[in-house]
């Protein structure tokens, strides 16, 4: 354990061999979890029929594209999504746990109030000493987190990173709202990120504009021992639905340019999954056609900071990203958080 630690601090330094000018962060492995537990829109019809709530298959798949999404098991928490996604991903890496320098944990629905889910996810591990974080920028976790790691590995802070999403949004909805409760799911995605002489991310690009704090919010905070206000998730979906189609195709540009690329560079378009519609409209704005679209709404739900990690790691898995070619990652999410980032797979 002890020598461990001592590697992994050491190999937190930069390479002397390796100038930062040419030193890239590369995805080199893709995993993903989801919860055995699938859940269709006719069975949440059901099931929300019998308490009194009226939706339909029907309104589901045409507001949002959603027809199935899953769920965890009763105290099932988000660590142990994470886990298994992180695993997956450094098996398709080649790389053990050990050899991990940094973990990041995008969640807004974290295992406890504190410690961060990234030192519970380490632990589960079983690894020691690396820097251990979690980031909370909503649905645009991961690219947050994402941002943020490559920003660590290009200065020499890193080396090998865990760079994981993972939600059980499903512990705050309120089943007794139909505008909300039929809209997400729960599960983790996560990428092993290395430094490399080859890029890689290409470019990143992250805002945030906290005017809008309650259109997308879980209000209630812990005090004197139990939860002040609402602990269910609210949301004001035409507000956030028209902050997201105003965003999402500015915030690709910005970082199109960054990289010195255009529209036309892009193989895949990997977006947030929170409503197909949204996701058309983006991938009109950046003169794309659907088929060049990553879509995984249909069958996850809105898995929020997991959503992009899932989608990507179905499309590396299914055959359909392959090395080399140029992928868009961009969401959009509460606080108001939007980003974007540019990667060579
Ligand atoms: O992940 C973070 C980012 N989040 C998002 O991107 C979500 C963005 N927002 C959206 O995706 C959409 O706004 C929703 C899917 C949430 C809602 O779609 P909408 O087309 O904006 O519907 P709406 O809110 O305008 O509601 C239309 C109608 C209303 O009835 P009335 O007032 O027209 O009679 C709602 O009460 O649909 C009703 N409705 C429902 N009906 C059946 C709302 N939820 C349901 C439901 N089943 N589950």
């Amino acid at each position: 354990m002890a020598n461990r630690i001592a590697q992994n601090l050491l190999t937190t330094q930069p390479s002397p061999t390796q100038s930062q000018q040419n030193r890239y962060a590369r995805i080199t492995g893709t995993g993903s979890f989801l919860p055995p537990q699938r859940v269709t829109n006719a069975d949440l019809v059901t099931q929300l029929a019998a308490t009194g709530v009226e939706t339909s298959d029907d309104w589901i798949v045409e507001r949002t594209g959603i027809r199935a999404r899953h769920f965890s098991a009763q105290g099932v928490l988000t660590s142990e999504l994470a886990v298994t996604a992180a695993q997956n991903a450094l098996q398709a890496a080649g790389l053990q746990a050990g050899d991990i320098d940094l973990i990041i944990v995008a969640t807004s629905t974290p295992d406890m109030v504190f410690p961060s889910t990234a030192c519970i996810v380490q632990n589960k591990l079983g690894i020691a000493g690396c820097a251990a974080f979690d980031i909370q920028a909503v649905c645009t976790g991961f690219v947050y987190a994402l941002s943020v790691a490559n920003a660590m590995i290009q200065s020499g802070a890193a080396n090998k990173a865990l760079v994981i999403g993972a939600e059980t949004f499903s512990r705050i909805l309120d089943f007794k709202d139909r505008t909300t409760c039929v809209l997400f799911g729960d599960g983790a995605g996560a990428v092993v990120l290395e430094a490399s002489a080859t890029p890689g991310i290409l470019a990143t690009d992250l805002h945030a504009d906290g005017k809008h704090v309650g259109i997308l919010c879980v209000p209630g905070n812990v005090s004197g021992g139990a939860v002040d206000g609402a602990a269910f998730l609210h949301m004001d979906g035409q507000a956030v639905f028209k902050l997201a189609v105003g965003v999402l195709a500015d915030t690709a540009r910005t970082t199109l340019a960054n990289a010195g690329k255009t529209e036309a560079d892009i193989d895949w378009l990997i977006p947030h999954q929170a409503n197909i519609r949204i996701m058309t409209s983006t991938a009109k704005k950046l003169k794309l056609d659907m088929d060049k679209v990553v879509v995984t709404v249909d069958q996850h739900g809105n898995t929020s900071a997991a959503s992009i990690p899932l989608a990507l790691d179905t499309a590396v898995r299914s055959g359909q990203v392959k090395k080399g070619q140029t992928l868009m990652l961009e969401a959009v999410g509460g606080g108001f958080t939007w980003g974007s980032a540019l990667i060579q797979y």
